[in-house]
């Protein structure tokens, strides 16, 4: 459907923001009572520096408050360490870690910036793991409401949007992000029982946050992109809407309708890894959905149909972020169509727009984009990266936003990954997303100094003209 460009689309409140996530940021992993997180033990490559040091945002809080206030940021998504918190995962608060935190939020709201606040981003507590297995036991059902109900307790009177867990569909698929290895019996079947109960934990805070504060607002950050068929061959797009089932709306449909989609349903059944459904646990899931979809939104996939030549291949698995091939359903594809970045992912900012329409038609529920960006081997010079590559990237991601608004969707705002660099996933400090450079290369701690970057000053302009400056 053709855009017709004639109004301006961002309402007055419109969350203009940026977005970090405690493990990738904090460091001081051993400092003031914290306890283990799974993550510590998730080695990068020996060349690249891992998740004890990142940014030092622990030790720099007010020197990044001050330069999120200098950009004007509306908001900031952050998310808190489980383990700072509560060292073992249940059991004996840490005040310190409680009163980092209300320094950060605090000085969020002196700045006039809305706190955006994870409760879970990867960050899972070695104690639960250690007790009792973690996720796939039910026991981590009430150990994360009762976070929760202590994270309500002290920020829920300052803090309005909450995100429950970042990125489940990628947890379950990651075995060390849920302290697991992968090699444990019926591991397949444990990850899906995992992302059962975080399906039951999730119904249960937004019931005790509507509880506790009815005009709060609370909803999970998903991973979210469309999948193109390669062809229009029917089999292709059959393959590309299975992959959109497995991928990405099978977590959407049981958080939002509670109810798990026929398509999932007949993929674990078909594989012996159907998790245990308590009596219950579907009617607290459909009785307690979000107030709101959180997306991050990078890129998008295309699929063809892999036909299951060999039955033994059913069922195994890469052990990487996104199954790349689901033999007998599908195979991910490259889109001819597509730049792509310089780390291999397809640049569509359409997919961004066609990803907020269709979730928007199909749950009727507002949206929040809560990550979106563009990683590069960033060059510091004269203090500064000159990344116009990036700031094309947003500014088509943003068109393609405003589009959808147009449209009719619903949009409370919009942050870019990531406010500065942080330590990526696989690549330390070499993959850079911020707006500010943090001088920190391989295993140098350096002197943690940050640079502003030209797309920070550009995304102070965009702010303070609500958008219309690009
Ligand atoms: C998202 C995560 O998957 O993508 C972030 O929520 C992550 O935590 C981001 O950093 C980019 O991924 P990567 O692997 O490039 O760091």
């Amino acid at each position: 459907m053709e855009i017709k460009k004639n109004k301006h689309v961002f309402p007055n409140d419109f969350l203009w923001g940026a977005s970090t996530s405690a493990i990738q940021v904090e460091g001081a992993i051993d400092v003031d009572g914290r306890g283990p997180s799974v993550i510590d033990d998730f080695r990068l490559s020996d060349k690249v520096c891992d998740f004890s040091v990142c940014c030092d945002h622990y030790h720099h809080l007010e020197e990044d408050l001050a330069l999120m206030a200098e950009l004007g940021l509306k908001s900031y998504r952050f998310s808190v360490s489980w383990s700072r918190i509560i060292p073992k995962g249940n059991g004996e608060i840490n005040e310190k870690g409680l009163e980092f935190y209300h320094q950060l939020i605090d000085g969020l709201i002196e700045h006039g910036i809305e706190p955006v606040l994870t409760i879970y981003h990867f960050d899972y507590p070695k104690g639960l793991v250690e007790q009792y297995g973690g996720w796939s036991d039910r026991r981590s059902i009430e150990d994360f409401v009762n976070f929760c109900k202590i994270l309500f307790e002290e920020y829920g009177s300052k803090v309005r949007y909450w995100l429950t867990i970042n990125e489940q569909d990628h947890v379950i698929r990651i075995a060390p992000r849920m302290g697991l290895t992968g090699k444990e019996p019926n591991y397949h079947q444990r990850r899906y029982q995992a992302n059962h109960h975080m399906c039951v934990a999730t119904a249960k805070a937004i019931h005790l946050l509507h509880q506790m504060y009815p005009e709060s607002k609370i909803g999970p950050a998903l991973s979210y992109a469309p999948v193109y068929p390669i062809t229009s061959k029917p089999e292709d797009v059959q393959a590309a809407s299975d992959a959109t089932s497995l991928m990405f709306t099978y977590l959407a449909d049981l958080q939002c309708f509670g109810r798990y989609p026929i398509r999932l349903w007949k993929y674990l059944k078909d594989r012996n890894w159907l998790p245990i459904i308590e009596k219950g646990d579907m009617d607290l899931m459909k009785q307690n959905i979000p107030d709101f979809i959180a997306i991050n939104y990078y890129t998008s996939f295309s699929a063809q149909y892999d036909p299951l030549i060999d039955k033994n291949a059913m069922g195994k698995d890469n052990g990487d972020i996104m199954a790349l091939n689901e033999p007998g359903v599908y195979k991910l594809a490259k889109n001819p169509n597509l730049p792509l970045s310089s780390y291999g992912l397809a640049i569509d900012p359409i997919g961004l727009r066609l990803s907020l329409e269709e979730l928007y038609e199909r749950y009727h529920l507002p949206l929040m984009i809560t990550e979106n960006g563009l990683s590069f081997k960033d060059i510091l010079e004269d203090e500064t990266v000159n990344d116009d590559y990036r700031i094309e990237y947003y500014t088509k991601h943003i068109e393609a936003m405003e589009d959808a608004i147009e449209t009719g969707v619903e949009l409370l705002g919009y942050h870019i990954w990531s406010f500065m660099d942080v330590t990526s996933s696989h690549e330390g400090f070499r993959k850079r997303y911020g707006l500010i450079y943090v001088n920190r290369d391989n295993f140098d701690l350096n002197d943690m100094k940050r640079y502003k970057k030209k797309s920070f000053y550009w995304y102070k302009k965009l702010i303070e003209s609500n958008g219309k400056n690009r």
